[in-house]
């Protein structure tokens, strides 16, 4: 299977509407300098709610190749849900992508893989691509090994979801992220592997050899080709480093 890459910054809770319009042009100035060249390897990014209707703006403005996305979707489509937000609504801004069951959501606001699940659910039905991510704990790592903590979560994910919907899996080991403490490349590979082994097992071969799996966790420029080189690892969910323009600028042009 040929699969086009995808590096996706996550800016988390920071760049507010106005500065995400100016990091958006300085990177997009910066990409171009390189001379970047998107059909090769995709770039998104995946600012705070209140800024996607800017970003949207200036790239359709400007004609821009960077993707983007939301941190998050609800899984309901309409009602009486306060502070939520439906795809319905990200949809109208053009959001390609909506990241589902982050480690920080799962910790700080008690997301189940049921809930990521019905989120992943809620992405498809808007026609968004949910970047669903998995990953262990240190003592998930110690108590089960590498492989079970993830396979598990994404087991009853996809459990959501149909063969022919689109997804993006992000394999993010808990420990590695923020901490500058990236799992290795064969650890990220082994892991990856197993993800796709139970795509397949769930939504089958094709969805499995359609789907990218991105590694996340202090990716830097120093360790980005070392992951990019693994057969089942097609890219990374950046953080901490997606909000340095020139830093991001080398991570994608990871070659
Ligand atoms: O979504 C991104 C991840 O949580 C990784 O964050 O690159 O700052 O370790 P990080």
């Amino acid at each position: 299977a040929t699969r086009t890459p995808l590096i996706a910054g996550n800016w988390k809770m920071n760049l507010d509407h106005l500065q995400a319009i100016a990091f958006v042009q300085k990177l997009s100035w910066s990409l171009g300098d390189a001379k970047h060249d998107f059909s090769q390897v995709e770039v998104s990014v995946f600012p705070p709610f209140t800024d996607l209707r800017s970003v949207q703006t200036l790239i359709s403005a400007d004609k821009l190749e960077l993707g983007f996305g939301s941190q998050d979707i609800s899984e309901h489509d309409s009602g009486a849900y306060t502070g939520e937000v439906s795809g319905a609504f990200l949809s109208r801004l053009d959001v390609q992508y909506a990241i589902v069951g982050h480690s920080e959501r799962r910790q700080l606001h008690g997301e189940t893989d049921a809930i990521v699940g019905a989120k992943s659910a809620a992405a498809v039905r808007h026609g968004i691509v949910p970047v669903i991510c998995v990953g262990e704990t240190a003592e998930d790592l110690e108590e089960h090994g590498p492989s079970a903590v993830p396979v598990a979560q994404l087991r009853e994910i996809l459990s959501h979801l149909k063969a022919s919907d689109e997804i993006v899996v992000a394999y993010e080991p808990v420990w590695a992220i923020g901490s500058g403490q990236a799992a290795t490349a064969e650890q990220a590979e082994q892991v990856a592997a197993a993800l796709r082994a139970v795509i397949a097992e769930v939504l089958g071969d094709d969805r499995a050899a359609a789907t990218r799996i991105l590694y996340g966790g202090s990716v830097k420029s120093d360790n980005i080709a070392r992951f990019m080189r693994e057969p089942n690892v097609d890219g990374a969910l950046v953080g901490g480093a997606s909000l340095a323009i020139d830093e991001f600028s080398r991570i994608v042009q990871f070659k």
